[in-house]
């Protein structure tokens, strides 16, 4: 078996071996787990907006059980592709799937993390009992995400500004929506040059910002950029909330000190089954200047109406 053991810049490698059996001795095991599995799997997946007709990959698909019950809920306009490293596990999930009558199923063999696969040509990506394989798991969710098409959320949200006359301009000029309870939102995402730009739009005014990984001094930082604006935040775990908390910022390229900063009381979190946000953006010459909070699920999930409209 292959050691792992990290390269000369201390990054471990990006291929490992699997340590379990693959093939048709891997059947009955991978079996027996999905029937434990399969109940909260299948509910994770309606819950995500899998619905008839759409188009998944199923990464470290194995032997296929994932990939079959997935083929049965997107239906014969639907499709899935199973995704495996293993030649033994894909040909065996072929057979399954074959033998269950599917024919919109089908198996590419390949690693994870370098799939091959045309960018943005799946509605979903999914995978279980993968990642913690993987010597680089960053590396495959890095590929899930860059096949997966372009994604929007839906929800509401109640939204508050800051009164003063500095705060009134610094909105008006990011275009900052309007103070108001329990309107509309939606999220579209959308990956450009190496950026993924967030479109938000708060019942009808529509405002942009893009995210990137933080890289040389900012690495280890989310950096988000409004205009000339580029804030780079910590992702800090608090109880069961994600903090984003500001670390550095630039104007136009220009790094400026921290105590200078955009800042405000800025966390995420899931409850019943949806992303939560509490957003302020406040700064000290100016004090708040927006914050908005609400909730948001995947768009199919939002017209399917299986979340019910409630109020932030
Ligand atoms: C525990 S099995 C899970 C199979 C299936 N997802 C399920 O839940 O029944 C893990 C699978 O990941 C595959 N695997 C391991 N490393 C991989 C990699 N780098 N790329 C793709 N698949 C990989 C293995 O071959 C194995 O089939």
């Amino acid at each position: 078996m292959e050691t792992l053991t990290p390269d000369k810049n201390n990054h471990p490698p990006r291929t490992g071996e699997y340590a379990l059996a693959s093939g048709a001795a891997a059947v009955e095991r991978l079996f027996v787990l999905h029937s434990i599995y399969s109940p909260a799997g299948r509910r994770l997946l309606l819950q995500a907006g899998l619905k008839p007709g759409m188009h998944v990959a199923d990464f470290g698909c194995g032997v296929g059980a994932v990939t079959r019950m997935i083929g049965e809920m997107v239906g014969p306009t639907g499709s899935v592709t199973g995704v495996d490293v293993s030649a033994e596990q894909t040909q065996q999930a072929s057979v399954i799937c074959k033998q269950a009558g599917l024919r919109n199923v089908k198996f590419h063999t390949a690693d994870a993390c370098d799939t091959g696969l045309p960018r943005h040509s799946f509605d979903l990506v999914y995978c279980r009992f993968l990642l913690l394989h993987l010597p680089d798991p960053a590396a495959c969710l890095r590929e899930m995400h860059d096949l997966k098409d372009r994604m929007a959320a839906e929800g509401r949200a109640r939204v508050t500004r800051g009164s003063g006359r500095l705060a009134r301009i610094a909105a008006a000029i990011i275009g900052f929506p309007r103070a108001a309870e329990n309107v509309p939102v939606r999220v579209d995402f959308k990956l450009q040059n190496g950026r993924e730009r967030w479109t938000r739009t708060f019942a009808g005014c529509t405002f942009h910002s893009t995210q990137e990984q933080g890289r040389g001094r900012d690495a280890w930082l989310l950096c988000e950029r409004f205009g000339p604006v580029k804030v780079a935040m910590a992702l800090v775990l608090d109880g069961s909330r994600l903090r984003l908390i500001v670390r550095r910022w630039s104007v136009f390229g220009i790094p400026l000190p921290v105590w200078l900063a955009p800042r405000g009381n800025s966390y995420e979190y899931s409850e019943n089954g949806r992303f939560h946000f509490h957003v302020e953006t406040a700064h000290p010459f100016t004090g708040l200047i927006v914050g908005y909070r609400g909730w948001l699920v995947p768009r199919d999930c939002a017209s399917q109406g299986s979340v019910p409209s409630t109020s932030p």
